[in-house]
C-alpha cells in the first residue's frame, strides 16, 4: 500500500524535515520506501494508493507517562500540591477500580479518547487492581494502540481501601505477569512501583527481582519538594531519591529500560546516575505547572545525553495531546532560563518535536520517524481551517505544532494498521 501526502518528521540530527507531496510505501508494519510523488517507480503503479492530497502526515507520538484511571477527573482539583492531591482526589478515585463495572465504563472512555489523540504509543499506570489492569490491557490491545501497562504496587502510606500487603502485592504481580504471557501481541506489562513513599524496601527489592532482565520499570522521581524530603526520611541509607531506587535493586539492566516521570529536583549526582543506569526521563510540563511542582532542568538532561520524552501525566496534566506538552515544555524552559539559569538555553521547536516523536518512540524500537525501516505510525492531519490563507508549508507546520487542537485528525496508523 502507498500513502500520499506532505510528510513532516524529525531527522536523526534533530531538524524538522518537510517532504511535500511524497509517497510512503508500506510493507507489513514497516515503512519500506519513501519517494517524491513524481519519482515513484512505474513498478508500483498497480499498488493501492491512499491519497491524502494536501494533508500533513506526522509520525505517531509517544506518551511516556500517564495514569489511565485518573482520566475520569482530569481538569478537576488542580488546587493542591502533589501529596495532598494524591490523598484528596487521586487515591479515592483509584480505589473505585476494584469495581469492574466502574472500571469498564471509565476505561472505555479513556481508551476511546487515547485512540482519537495523536498518540500511537504510551506507557501507562493502571491501579493496584489486577483484574481491572487486565481489563485495561484487553481494551488497549483491541484498540490497535501499542502500550506498556503497569499494575501499580503500593504497600504503605495509602488509604485503607487502596493498599496491599507486601505479600499480596508481590503475589498479584506474579499472577498478573503469568496471565499476560501469550495473551497479548501489542500490549506489554511493565513493573510499576508507584513511588518510594508507597512501597516498602522489601517490596521494591522483590519487584527488582521480578523485573530481572525481562521487564521495564516505571515510577515517579523527584517531583515535589515535600515528596523529596519525605524520601530522604524514609531512606536514610541513600544519597538521593534515584539512589534509593538503585539501592533497592530497581534499576538493574534489563531488555527494557527504566522510565522515571518528572525529575524536577534531580541534582548533578542524580543526573549522573540517570545517565549511568540508562533511565528515560518522562518530562511532564503541564503536570508540573498544575501541581505547582516546579521546572525540570531539561536542557541539562539533554546536554548530559539523558533521553527525555514527554508524559501527559493525566490527571495531574489535563490534556492527552502530546503536542501541547511539547509546547508547554518550551514555555517552561524559557522561564527556567529567565529566572533560574542564564546558561540553560531554552528548548527549541525542533528539539521538542524530536522528543515527542523519535526520542520517546525509541523506547518501542524503531518508532517515531517517517523513515525507511521504521514502524509505520502516522497521524494524518487536516489543517485547512487552522491555516486558511497560509501557503508556506513551513509556517503551516510551525503553527500546527502550537495549535494542533484546532486541526482534525483524518486518519491514524499504528505499525501500518489504520485504527481511525
Ligand atoms: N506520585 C505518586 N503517584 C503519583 C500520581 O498518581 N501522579 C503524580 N503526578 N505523581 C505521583
Ligand atoms: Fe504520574
Amino acid at each position: 500500500m502507498i500513502i500520499k501526502g506532505n510528510l513532516i518528521d524529525c531527522t536523526d540530527t534533530g531538524t524538522i524535515r518537510i517532504r511535500e507531496k511524497s509517497c510512503i510505501l508500506l510493507k507489513d508494519k514497516v515503512i519500506f520506501k519513501i519517494y517524491q510523488e513524481n519519482m515513484l517507480p512505474s513498478s508500483y503503479k498497480d499498488e493501492k494508493i491512499v491519497d491524502y492530497k494536501d494533508a500533513l502526515i506526522f509520525p505517531g507520538l509517544t506518551d511516556m507517562h500517564l495514569h489511565a484511571p485518573q482520566f475520569s477527573f482530569r481538569g478537576l482539583g488542580m488546587d493542591m500540591e502533589l501529596l495532598d492531591w494524591l490523598n484528596t482526589y487521586t487515591f479515592p478515585e483509584e480505589a473505585k477500580y476494584k469495581d469492574m463495572d466502574y472500571a469498564k465504563k471509565a476505561y472505555t472512555r479513556f481508551v476511546n479518547s487515547l485512540k482519537k489523540s495523536f498518540t500511537t504509543r504510551a506507557i501507562i499506570f493502571a491501579t493496584l487492581h489486577k483484574d481491572a489492569t487486565i481489563l485495561l490491557m484487553d481494551m488497549l490491545e483491541k484498540s490497535g494502540l501499542r502500550c506498556f501497562v503497569g499494575k501499580v504496587n503500593m504497600d504503605r502510606n495509602s488509604t485503607e481501601n487502596l493498599i496491599e500487603s507486601t505479600e499480596e502485592s508481590v503475589g498479584a504481580t506474579n499472577e498478573w505477569l503469568n496471565f499476560c504471557k501469550n495473551r497479548y501481541k501489542n500490549t506489554y506489562p511493565i513493573i510499576t512501583p508507584r513511588f518510594i513513599p508507597s512501597c516498602s524496601d522489601k517490596l521494591l527489592k522483590e519487584l527488582g527481582k521480578i523485573r530481572g532482565c525481562e521487564y521495564g520499570l516505571q515510577s515517579h522521581l523527584s517531583e515535589n519538594p515535600k515528596e523529596v524530603e519525605w524520601v530522604k526520611e524514609l531512606c536514610p541509607d541513600s544519597k538521593g531519591y534515584l539512589d534509593a531506587y538503585d539501592k533497592r535493586d530497581c534499576l538493574n539492566q534489563s531488555r527494557f529500560s527504566t522510565v522515571m516521570a518528572h525529575c524536577v529536583y534531580s541534582d548533578e549526582a542524580e543526573m549522573k546516575l540517570l545517565k549511568e543506569r540508562d533511565v528515560f526521563v518522562a518530562h511532564c510540563p503541564q503536570s508540573n505547572i498544575c501541581l505547582s511542582s516546579g521546572i525540570a532542568p531539561v536542557r541539562k538532561f539533554i546536554d548530559m545525553g539523558i533521553k527525555v520524552g514527554f508524559g501527559s501525566d493525566i490527571a495531574a496534566g489535563y490534556s492527552l495531546n502530546i503536542f501541547n506538552q511539547a509546547v508547554e515544555a518550551i514555555g517552561l524552559s524559557k522561564l527556567y532560563w529567565r529566572y533560574i539559569d542564564k546558561n540553560s538555553r531554552p528548548l527549541e521547536l525542533a528539539e521538542v518535536f524530536a522528543m515527542a516523536t523519535r526520542v520517546a518512540g525509541s523506547y518501542f524500537g524503531k518508532v517515531g520517524a517517517l523513515e525507511e525501516g521504521f514502524e509505520a505510525d502516522m497521524s494524518v492531519v487536516d489543517d485547512r481551517v487552522l491555516n486558511d490563507g497560509i501557503d508556506d508549508i513551513k509556517k503551516r507546520v510551525e503553527r500546527f505544532l502550537y495549535l494542533s487542537d484546532e486541526c482534525s485528525l483524518l486518519a491514524k496508523y499504528v505499525a501500518g494498521e489504520q485504527i481511525i
